[in-house]
C-alpha cells in the first residue's frame, strides 16, 4: 500500500537536504505518466491538483485515479490538493480522501490567512492529514490563479503565522512565479535562508516551472523540501500530443497520441526527480 499522506516523505526529505517533487496532474495519462516516472527512479512523491482542475473533473473522480494507481505503485504517492481558496474546498477535499491538503489564504490580509489556515489546520489534525499555506505572494498565474502583486515572505511574519496557525509546512514567495517567466526570475535565497533558520517546519517553493536547475537545487540547499511542478508538465504533455498529430494526422484513437505525452511528461518528471535529489528515496 503506498497511498500516503505528504508528512512523512517530507519531514524525511527535509532532514536529509533533498526535496519532495510535487506534481500538478490535470487527467489520468498525467498520473500514469508521473507515477511511471516515481517507479523508475525509485522515489517518493506528490501529485496535486488545483481548484480548476478540481473544477474539471471532480474531487472524487481524482481521488479515485490517484489512489487507484498509488495503491498499485511500489513508491509511495501522496494526493495533495493545491492552492485550496476556501475552508469548505479544503474539506471537501478531506472528505474525498485527499491525503495532503493546502489553505490557500495568501491573497487576504494577513489576519485573516492565519484564521483560514488554522482552522484548516485544526480540522486536519485529527485526520492525520498534514497542512500547507502560503505566507507572502506568488505571483504570475496558473488556472484561474492570477497575482500580478507579488510579496515576499518576511521571517519574523513566518515565526508568528507558523506559530498561530498549527500547519505542517510553508509555502514561502521568494521570487518564484506561477506560469512561464519572461526573464530568469531573481530569487531572494538569502531571505529563504532567513526563513529557514526561524521556521522548523518543511518549506515549500512554488512556481518552480522555468527556474534554471540549479537555482532549485540551491533553494533545496537552503532548506526547500517540496518543489511544485505544474507548468512544465502541461506544456510536456501537449508537446508530445501535438507532434505526434502533426506527423499523424489522420489518427483519432486517443490511447496513441496520449501515449506519446505520457512519455514527455515521464521524461521530464524524472528530470525533475533528479534536480530534487529524491532518486532511491522511496
Ligand atoms: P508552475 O506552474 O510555475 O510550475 O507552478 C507550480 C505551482 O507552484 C503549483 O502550485
Amino acid at each position: 500500500m503506498s497511498f500516503v499522506t505528504s508528512e512523512e516523505m517530507m519531514k524525511e526529505a527535509d532532514k536529509n537536504g533533498y526535496a519532495i517533487g510535487a506534481f500538478n496532474v490535470e487527467n489520468m495519462e498525467m498520473v500514469m505518466a508521473v507515477i511511471k516516472a516515481c517507479e523508475e527512479l525509485r522515489s517518493p512523491a506528490i501529485l496535486q491538483t488545483t481548484p480548476s482542475t478540481v473544477k474539471y473533473a471532480g474531487l472524487d473522480m481524482y481521488y479515485a485515479n490517484v489512489a487507484t494507481a498509488a495503491k498499485k505503485a511500489s513508491v509511495p504517492i501522496a494526493l495533495h490538493l493545491d492552492h485550496g481558496s476556501s475552508f469548505e474546498l479544503a474539506m471537501q477535499a478531506l472528505r474525498a480522501g485527499y491525503t495532503s491538503i493546502m489553505i490557500d489564504g495568501s491573497h487576504d490580509s494577513f489576519e485573516e490567512n492565519i484564521a483560514v489556515s488554522k482552522r484548516v489546520a485544526d480540522a486536519c489534525r485529527p485526520n492525520g492529514v498534514p497542512v500547507e499555506a502560503e505566507l507572502g505572494k506568488v505571483g504570475g498565474k496558473e488556472d484561474d490563479l492570477e497575482c500580478d502583486d507579488p510579496g515576499y515572505t518576511d521571517p519574523d511574519d513566518a515565526v508568528k503565522f507558523v506559530n498561530e496557525t498549527g500547519i505542517t509546512s510553508l509555502a514561502v514567495a521568494i521570487g518564484t512565479a506561477h506560469g512561464i517567466y519572461k526573464g530568469e526570475p531573481k530569487l531572494d535565497f538569502d531571505r529563504l535562508s532567513e526563513i529557514r533558520k526561524v521556521v522548523s517546519i518543511p518549506l515549500v517553493l512554488h512556481g518552480a516551472s522555468g527556474v534554471p536547475d540549479e537555482s532549485v537545487k540551491e533553494c533545496i540547499r537552503r532548506g526547500i523540501s517540496k518543489v511544485n511542478f505544474a507548468t512544465e508538465l502541461r506544456i510536456a504533455y501537449s508537446d508530445g500530443i501535438k507532434a505526434f498529430l502533426k506527423e499523424n494526422p489522420d489518427a483519432f484513437d486517443p490511447k496513441k497520441y496520449d501515449a506519446v505525452g505520457m512519455e514527455h511528461v515521464t521524461e521530464l518528471v524524472k528530470n525533475k526527480i533528479r534536480v530534487c535529489g529524491s532518486e532511491n528515496k522511496a
